[in-house]
């Protein structure tokens, strides 16, 4: 227990570290949180700062995700932790994800998570990341609302592992699709104020061609 919570509070400040709000400072334009959706997350540095800007965003949260359960699977082999390494895996994730969400280091106002999550899940089940990628994909490029696609990837997450995980051991693993299931409604839950936008209409899109986002 005692390492698993060290790692989860690692993970939690790893997590707190965020990167649209860091690059859009770089970039010297201000507090990204003052601009567009008021979002501290890729999709809104692509908004506003522009493209360099947001595939930094890409790399730096991506790879919190991806560090937070290398770092998890390091502390189980240097411990030695006894019990089931995927509830373990998921909480230390799920920490991140909270850093991220709710980063202690800037008034606990963060992003959306999902690239977190992204990186998380590569390690976690790469081929239920394939699934979110292409769903994700799909919505985000013919409707041009990068949040529709987040929306959809969250709901595709624990169906994937349902069904990647019967595909494997031959019998569904709830915990794993209960846990990713959890982590999937926290990102259709962070994106209920995109939900009420693209009801009403009024969501922003993104521009794929060659000029930056509108
Ligand atoms: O991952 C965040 C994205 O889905 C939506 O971002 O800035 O449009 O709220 P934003």
């Amino acid at each position: 227990t005692l390492v698993l919570a060290a790692g989860m509070v690692a993970a939690y400040l790893l997590g707190s570290i965020n990167f649209a709000i860091i690059v859009t400072r770089l970039f010297k334009k201000g507090d990204i949180r003052d601009y567009g959706s008021g979002n501290a997350g890729m999709t809104n540095v692509l908004r506003t700062v522009g493209k360099t800007a947001a595939l930094l965003t890409l790399l730096g949260d991506f790879s919190k995700g991806i560090l937070s359960v290398l770092f998890v699977r390091l502390l189980v082999l240097l411990f030695h932790v006894p019990g089931d390494i995927v509830i373990f895996d998921y909480l230390v994730a799920f920490a991140a994800l909270l850093g991220h969400l709710f980063p202690v280091f800037y008034g606990f106002k963060g992003g959306k998570g999902i690239l977190v999550s992204a990186g998380a899940m590569l390690i976690l089940s790469p081929w239920a990341l394939l699934c979110c990628f292409v769903a994700f994909m799909l919505f985000a490029v013919t409707t041009r609302y990068i949040s529709l696609g987040s929306i959809v990837a969250g709901v595709m997450y624990p169906l994937a592992n349902l069904f990647l995980t019967w595909l494997q051991y031959g019998s569904v693993h709830w915990t794993e699709v209960i846990l990713s299931a959890l982590i999937g409604a926290l990102a259709i839950f962070m994106h209920r104020a995109n939900i009420k936008r693209l009801l009403s209409g009024t969501e922003s899109k993104v521009s794929f061609k060659k000029k930056s986002a509108e």
